[in-house]
């Protein structure tokens, strides 16, 4: 429906809307006529720049606000130079949030030299009463402030931010609805995320997500196939289905659908040749997914299956409903069915009462499971989760050393998987120029794997046969295949 919307013939001289999308298309139309009379007092062109931190949720969700930044009229600029900035935050962990003041104190700064600049904040971090009441004191040049759930209001906030002066706050503490159809600007012409789902059910007890997203809702599985074909016919031949617990899609639906049925749906759809997705959480991992996969011609060879540590113990106080045991049997049974299958993971250190035991029994999953990969965090407190208030948190010195512990054997571990790729022809989709050799293409095999190879930019784009020569521990040198 957007795909057909001439936002220079919507009417704004009358009220908006009551109805979504429609709402937002008039205020886009808005939006275009402030930005024009703006640009055309300035005397040129007004610039935008989104700012992403934190997951692929986010990566997506900022895709959606330079689509309506863009139709709106603003042009693409780098944050130096640009007049609307906007950073969507991440607070999983404290860092993540920390770096946003950081870069605040940068805008200020650019502020006062460009008095037509605006500022907007929005994502996780927003959702944190603390960090609104914070943002109202000390950062009064903040000019809008929204939240995870309204972030499909953002043409009507922007408008309002583009006609008035003053710090404009909204942030909703819950919503279950779910607006289709809105304008969005991919980052690759070739790949693309897809939200499934929205929101977490699952409540671990260090994580600040479910606090932040809200409940778990499901987009219906029309509204999913209907962009992905859309998608497809633009020329994306690889998805990334995205969700917190992607295992548990369609449950709450009218009509409950199953994770691995919606896969097969999008099997079916040509031009797709790649599916990914992101996150699975062990506990809801189906049989029926494993065969779907196993089945499968364009599921991906890979899966992230977040362990979050190898201590029953720990997992228990996680809230992570599994046990070392149940995991570690999972796992032999999807390489049992899949055995060409690269496994990444999450891992926590530092969980409050980790002990020297629970944390060695973390190394020992490692060692068996032997990760492709693994992301690796120090255990953050998040206010508001049940894990701040837990008494025994571990002291700084041991939970250092334990990371770095952790950290040599899973890059031990990554070294030996990697190696086991050398000398074998792989599919790669080939994702950009190389950024320091331009007469190198860098591409991503099924397993994840990125490959870096001779060859010209007109590639960028198609997938194609290159054999792993040097394994250089986390990446390949290859060559490419001639056809
Ligand atoms: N929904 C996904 C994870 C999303 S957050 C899942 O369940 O796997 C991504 C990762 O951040 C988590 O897997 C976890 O390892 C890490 N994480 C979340 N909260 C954290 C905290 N308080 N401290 C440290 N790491 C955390
Ligand atoms: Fe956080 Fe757990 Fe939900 Fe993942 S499943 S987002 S770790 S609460
Ligand atoms: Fe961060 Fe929010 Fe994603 S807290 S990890 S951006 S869901």
């Amino acid at each position: 429906m957007y795909k057909e919307t001439d936002f220079k013939k919507i009417e704004i001289n009358t009220d908006p809307p009551l109805t979504e999308p429609e709402r937002q298309y008039y205020y886009i139309a808005l939006c275009r006529e402030l930005v024009r009379r703006e640009a055309e007092r300035l005397g040129r062109p007004l610039t935008c720049c989104v700012t992403t931190f934190g997951c692929q949720m986010n990566a997506r969700d900022s895709e959606k606000l330079t689509g309506i930044l863009k139709e709106a009229g603003f042009a693409e600029a780098g944050e130096e130079q640009a007049d609307f900035v906007i950073y969507n935050t991440c607070t999983v962990r404290e860092n993540a949030n920390l770096k946003v003041y950081g870069h605040l104190g940068l805008l200020k700064h650019r502020k006062k030299n460009n008095p037509s600049m605006r500022i907007a904040l929005c994502g996780c971090m927003m959702q944190e009463p603390e960090v609104v009441e914070k943002l109202k004191k000390s950062y009064r040049f903040v000019d809008l402030i929204f939240g995870t759930h309204n972030i499909y209001k953002f043409a009507e906030l922007l408008a309002e931010t583009l006609g008035s002066k003053g710090q404009l706050i909204d942030v909703w503490e819950g919503t279950g609805q779910i607006v289709e159809d809105l304008p969005v600007e991919r980052k690759y012409p070739f790949k693309s995320g897809v939200n499934i789902m929205f929101g977490c059910n699952n409540f671990c007890s260090y994580c600040i997500v479910p606090y932040v997203r809200g409940r778990e809702r499901s987009r219906r599985p029309e509204d999913i196939l209907k962009e992905i074909e859309t998608l497809a016919a633009e020329g994306v031949c690889e998805v990334m289905l995205l969700g917190q617990n992607v295992n548990s899609y369609g449950k709450t639906l009218e009509n409950p659908i199953s994770f691995a049925e919606l896969l097969r749906r999008v099997e079916r759809i040509d031009g797709i040749a790649r599916i990914r997705f992101m996150t699975s959480h062990p506990k809801d991992l189906s049989e029926e997914l494993i065969q779907v996969m196993r089945e499968s011609k364009k599921i991906c060879r890979h899966l992230h299956l977040p362990l979050q540590s190898g201590s029953t113990r720990i997992l228990q106080a996680m809230n992570r409903k599994y046990t070392k045991e149940q995991y570690l049997e999972l796992v032999a049974r999807i390489r049992r069915e899949i055995p060409d299958i690269s496994l990444t993971t999450d891992i926590i250190v530092g969980f409050p009462g980790e002990t020297e035991k629970d944390f060695l029994e973390t190394l020992d999953v490692v060692r068996r499971v032997r990760y492709d990969n693994a992301y690796t965090f120090i255990y953050s407190r998040r206010t508001g989760t049940p894990a701040a208030s837990m008494e025994n948190q571990v002291p700084e010195e041991e939970v250092k050393s334990r990371f770095d512990r952790l950290l040599a054997l899973v890059q031990k571990n990554a070294k030996a998987q990697t190696a086991r790729f050398a000398d074998t022809v792989q599919e790669v989709l080939i994702e950009e120029v190389n950024k320091h050799d331009t007469a190198f293409l860098t591409g991503r095999t099924s397993n994840n794997l990125l490959v870096h190879f001779p060859g010209d930019a007109s590639l960028v784009g198609s997938i194609r046969r290159v054999r792993l020569e040097a394994s250089k521990g986390f990446y390949y040198m290859g060559t490419l295949i001639s056809e």
